[in-house]
């Protein structure tokens, strides 16, 4: 588990992504991912594996506790002390913020 400060209960709705700086809110969907929560509100992650090795989605969590649903991904226990996930392979059940300043919302209009 990962976790960088206080998350907050979740909401009636449901747990939240928010990705900032955009300010965009999606939904936490049980058993995806955070990037696939993500894709699936139309946003779309900087990402290459997405099985948690090649570190190319690594970002900041600036808020929320994270776990992995695999047993060795590729970040160091330094790295997930300073607030450094892995999108790609982790869950949360309670809302998380990520500083993602290269995501996308290609579907957008
Ligand atoms: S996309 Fe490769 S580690 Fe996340």
């Amino acid at each position: 588990m990962c976790q960088v400060a206080p998350s907050t209960p979740p909401t009636p709705d449901g747990p939240v992504l928010l990705l900032a700086p955009h300010g965009w809110h999606v939904p936490l969907q049980a058993g995806l991912s955070l990037m696939e929560s993500a894709e699936r509100a139309g946003v779309r992650l900087v990402r290459s594996c997405r099985n948690g090795t090649c570190r190319r989605c690594l970002c900041r969590m600036t808020a929320g506790e994270i776990s992995y649903r695999i047993d060795w991904p590729g970040v160091s226990a330094e790295e997930r002390a300073e607030g450094w996930v892995l999108p790609c392979v982790a869950v949360a059940s309670r809302d998380v913020t990520l500083l993602v300043p290269d995501a996308s919302r290609p579907l957008a209009v």
